[in-house]
């Protein structure tokens, strides 16, 4: 069996105004009736899986406990960070907890997840998932990957190389996160690329081997804060000292850019990482002027855009292409084409405030 490694401690500022510190994203219930997190949770129903690993920041774990109940994972372990180091180090505590503590002994194998993103067809999620594990089980570092479809920045480009005799995996011939705009152009152009969806399987032990490759200084950390871990009953807390000393990095730059042993197995589910209001409007119901509307709202000759009220009442008239969105204390108005910029008015804010 597996064990799932759901990560959670991001701050989705590009969702603005409704993402926020204390509720980031990923307790947010932005698609149905249920948070990103819960979903992350329910789509693994079905897979032979041992109770989840989440991991999160110490601010967020009632959050978390209380969503992990929701989604009756209540098994399930929270590993915290005193402070987030991003996901090479969050990976390393939860493969180090996951060697120490699963029922299959010597080498578990992690299906690491985001907890922010959407899959419309789990079922097929949940194939690729499986098809995969042989790979894993041999010592390979498996990433699943989407095919692109507009040359975004903001994630890892694989250039696929051969494919495995009899699975769907092929070899990863290159590994890019975050190119320029330039770059991620010509590997449009080019074809034969795909994007890291973010969720990989590999066995717990050789993902710190390959931490050990190539950031020694971050698994020498990471070891010794869990060596020194206090646990109770739900929570896992590495050694909070020890762990500031953790250097940043995240997983894809640490580890998947560098080892030879990845390979990527291609993920056809809808997915969807609803990075901005835009991604969020592309994979929401709408109706039959392409407007997606939350809450109590009347657009009137509206098209293509996203209003979501939550208090008032929201009437539109004219718009095309506009995203508005109101929360408690806060209404932001953008051009559907300039949300990824809402980044910047969480950091002016941050700036003035
Ligand atoms: N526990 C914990 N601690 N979780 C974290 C931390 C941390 O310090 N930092 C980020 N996370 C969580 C986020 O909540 C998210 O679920 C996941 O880890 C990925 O982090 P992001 O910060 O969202 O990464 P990204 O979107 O820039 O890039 C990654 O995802 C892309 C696809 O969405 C990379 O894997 C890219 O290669 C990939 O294309
Ligand atoms: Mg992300």
């Amino acid at each position: 069996s597996i064990i799932p490694v759901v990560m959670a401690g991001g701050s989705g500022t590009r969702l603005w105004p409704l993402s926020r510190q204390l509720y980031p994203k990923q307790f947010l219930p932005l698609l149905g009736d249920r948070t990103m997190l819960q979903e992350t949770c329910a789509r693994m129903e079905g897979m032979d899986c041992e109770p989840p690993l989440l991991i999160c920041g110490e601010d967020h774990r009632f959050t978390v406990a209380e969503q992990l109940r929701l989604a009756g994972q209540a098994g399930g372990k929270i590993l915290l960070e005193p402070e987030g180091r991003n996901t090479a180090p969050a990976v390393a505590l939860a493969a180090c907890y996951a060697l120490d503590n699963s029922l299959e002994g010597d080498d578990p194998v992690l299906l690491v997840l985001a907890a922010d993103h959407a899959i419309g067809d789990a079922v097929s999620f949940r194939r690729s998932v499986a098809a995969a594990i042989t790979f894993a089980r041999q010592g390979k570092l498996v990433t699943f990957g989407i095919v692109p479809d507009s040359p975004e920045t903001g994630y890892g480009y694989i250039k696929c190389g051969a494919q495995f005799a009899g699975g769907p995996a092929l070899e990863v011939a290159e590994f890019v996160e975050k190119p320029s705009m330039k770059v991620a152009e010509s590997y449009l152009a080019q074809g034969g690329y795909l994007w890291n969806s973010g969720m990989f399987l590999f066995r717990a032990d050789r993902y710190l081997e390959e931490l050990a490759n190539h950031r020694p200084d971050i698994l020498a950390v990471c070891r010794e804060a869990m060596a020194k871990a206090q646990e109770d009953e739900d929570f896992v807390r590495p050694n909070k000292a020890l762990f500031l000393n953790c250097p940043e990095d995240s997983i894809d730059y640490a580890v998947m850019e560098k080892t030879p042993s990845a390979v990527v197995v291609p993920m056809d589910c809808g997915w969807s990482d609803v990075g901005s209001w835009s991604a969020l409007w592309d994979v929401s119901d709408k109706d039959e002027q392409g407007n997606t509307l939350k809450g109590d709202v009347m657009a009137l000759d509206t098209h293509n855009s996203y209003v979501q009220a939550d208090r008032k009442l929201i009437a539109t008239l004219g718009l095309r292409d506009m995203v508005v969105v109101e929360s408690d204390d806060a209404l932001m108005v953008a051009d559907k084409s300039r949300v990824q910029e809402v980044k910047a008015i969480v950091a002016s804010l941050r700036e003035q405030r």
